[in-house]
Formats: C-alpha cells, structure tokens, sequence
C-alpha cells in the first residue's frame, strides 16, 4: 500500500513558533498600547474579557524592578476591574537548580509583597503551581502539541541554560514553556503581563491555543489567544550600573529597611562629572538611577536630572535615597504588619488554591470531554 503524504501549506496552527526579535518585540508594544486602551475602556463592564495570568518564581524576595515593572501594574488592573490570576510558579523554582531552596519563606515573601502593595485576596487568586493538579495535567495534551526542535530553539530557554554555569539541559527547562502555558490557559486568560523575556512563552502559549483548538476541538474556541501586556517601564540595572543579581548585592529589595536602602544608593556607581545629566548611552550608572527616581516620583528622568543639576553624585544619591523611601513607607509599613499573622497569609493562599482548583478542574474536565476521555 503506498500513501502520499500531500505537503501542507504553513497555516496559522502548524507554522512554528516566532521568535522574538525587535520587529515583533514592536509589533507587541504596539498592541500592548491598543490593550491599555480597550481596557480603560471596557474592563469595568466586562471583566472576564480581560482576565489577566501573570506570575512570579518563588526564587528570593521581590526588588524595586518587580515594583516598578509588575506589581504596581499589576494592582492598577485589579482596580480596574480586571479578573486577575497571580501564580506563584514554585515548579519553575527547580528547572534549573539543584535544589528547592527557601521555599517556603520565598513562597511567603511574594504573598506579603502582594498584599502589601495593594492585590486583593477577594478580587484576585493568588496561587501556587504545585497545590493545583489539574492544571499540571494540561501540560500532557499540551506537550503532544508542540515539537522539541521548537522548544530547544526558545530563546529564553537558551538563555538560561546558557546562564546556568554548565547544567545540562533538563527535562523541565526544555519543557516549562508548556508548563507555563499550562498556567496561562487553565483559566482562559485574554492578558499576561510580561516582560519582552517572556514573549517567546507567550507565542508559544497562543500557538498551543491554535494548536489544540483545531487539533482536538474541532476548531471551537476551547483556549482564547492570550495576548502579552508589555510594561513601558524600561529595564533597571542595579546600584553599580550592571544588571541586578542577588549575588552582586547590587539590589534594593522591597522588604529592606529605609537604612538598608540609603547605604545602597550611598555606594551606588557613579561618574567623576560634577553636572548631573541624563545620559543613558554615556552614563548609564547615572541615567539608571535617574530612571528609578523619576518612576518613584511619576517624572521623567531628564527633569530630575535637572533638579539635580550641579549638585553632582551626592545629591542625586539624596533624590534618589528619598524617593524610593518615601514611595515604599506604606508597602514597607503594611508588609510588616501583615508578617505579624502568618496564619492569615496561609488563608489567603489556601483560598487562591482552592479558586484555582476549582477553575482548573473545569477546564480539565472539558479538555477530557472534547478529546473523548471522559469516562
Ligand atoms: N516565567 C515567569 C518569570 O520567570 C513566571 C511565570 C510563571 C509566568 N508562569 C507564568 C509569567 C505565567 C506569566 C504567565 O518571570
């Protein structure tokens, strides 16, 4: 018996997953921009069009990057009616380290950070990975849908492989892109805000959509195409100017103290030039601390650089010193209070997981439905 295999046209459920590059990193800055507006607009009137999946890995504690980048943001949706989901993704914790670390005091960490600045437990589920086996189990299907010459291509995985000082490439790391589509479909999320990292996950999210809607589901809708929400907040370097790493100790963490913080930004680098200018390809030390004050004190970066003017490095570090201080007082101060009760941060927890639970088992038991595995 002889078969041809006719040769399929690339249509828009096989044709493999693009990778990020400038163009599309534009592309999705634009439709964030057309995003932001529809939201304004509508999410009030009709929230689960926007429901919103983002998330964080339970790895240490939370810097002013995440509070400026996400979880301001974050809040700023919630209050505008958005239905939002927050994972913490403690299954990624591990694809590419030895071991689990502090765990639970990181996976406590986020929650207080959360709560303190502003996400509230009624309105948003607040989950972890691992407390909901049903969404674990999309990842199955899921994996059947993609290919391992597209995982191995994501660019994001290449870079923390490559970042992972010779680890081998694991089982998890090549396939948590799944995973984390996993997380963003189990509860029909429309919006992920992200940061340009994650937007080969998130192409591969909406190609796994496409994917399992005409392979399994007859084309019905069963999984929206999420879209990625990309902040406009540039990306910080740390106090010496060079990416922020706990090990460089180069970080302002939201739970340090205001003496932490001052003694930060004290040794912070700096340039011999006595005018403050912004200058972000010429002193991009300098420019990045102008940067963290101007989005503290909603400014741009060359105004305060104006303020700062001839007062050179030591009054620059004083603006910045305070600006953070005093945007960070009340998180600083309701973080404290809310780490007195760890029994209620236990509650909120137990409830996002049983949320999420009851939202993944809903959506399992309709993948098992259209794929004929309800028995
Ligand atoms: N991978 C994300 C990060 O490292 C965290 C994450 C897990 C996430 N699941 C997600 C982000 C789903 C958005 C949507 O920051």
């Amino acid at each position: 018996m002889t078969t041809t295999t006719a040769p399929t046209a690339p249509t828009a459920s096989n044709a493999s997953v693009e990778t990020d590059d400038s163009r599309t990193y534009a592309a999705a800055r634009d439709r964030s921009a057309v995003l932001d507006a529809l939201i304004d607009g509508h999410a009030a009137e009709d929230p689960a069009r926007f429901r919103m999946l983002t998330g964080d890995r339970p790895t240490g504690p939370l810097h002013i990057g995440h509070y400026l980048a996400s979880l301001r943001n974050r809040v700023r949706l919630q209050d505008k009616g958005v239905e939002t989901f927050v994972v913490i993704a403690d299954y990624q914790v591990i694809t590419d380290r030895d071991s689990v670390g502090e765990m639970g005091d990181n996976v406590q960490g986020l929650v207080l950070d959360y709560l303190a600045a502003g996400l509230d437990p009624a309105r948003t589920t607040i989950f972890t990975h691992s407390a909901v086996p049903a969404l674990n189990q999309l990842m199955l299907p899921f994996l059947s849908l993609v290919t391992d010459s597209e995982l191995r291509r994501n660019p994001t995985v290449k870079d923390e492989l490559a970042l992972s000082a010779g680890r081998p490439l694991s089982g998890l790391l090549l396939t948590y892109p799944v995973h984390q589509a996993a997380d963003i479909l189990f509860c029909h999320s429309r919006i992920v805000p992200v940061g340009r990292d994650q937007l080969p996950h998130l192409e591969q999210t909406r190609a796994i959509a496409r994917r399992f809607n005409s392979r399994y589901a007859a084309g019905h809708s069963v999984f929206p195409e999420p879209e990625a929400l990309l902040s406009d907040v540039p990306l910080l370097l740390g106090t010496d100017g060079t990416k922020m790493s706990k090990s460089k100790g180069n970080v302002i963490n939201l739970r340090d103290t205001a003496d932490q913080t001052a003694d930060r930004i004290r040794v912070a680098r700096t340039d011999s030039e006595r005018r403050i200018t912004y200058d972000p390809n010429g002193r991009p030390a300098v420019a990045n601390l102008l940067t963290i004050a101007g989005l503290f004190l909603d400014e741009s970066p060359e105004s305060v650089a104006e303020r700062v003017g001839d007062g050179g490095a030591r009054v620059l570090k004083e603006v910045v010193t305070e600006s953070v201080n005093d945007s960070l007082a009340g998180h600083r101060a309701r973080r404290a209070d809310l780490a007195r009760d760890p029994a209620y941060l236990t509650s909120v927890l137990h409830e996002g997981n049983a949320r999420a639970n009851e939202v993944a088992e809903r959506t399992l038991a309709t993948v098992r439905a259209v794929m004929g595995m309800s028995y």
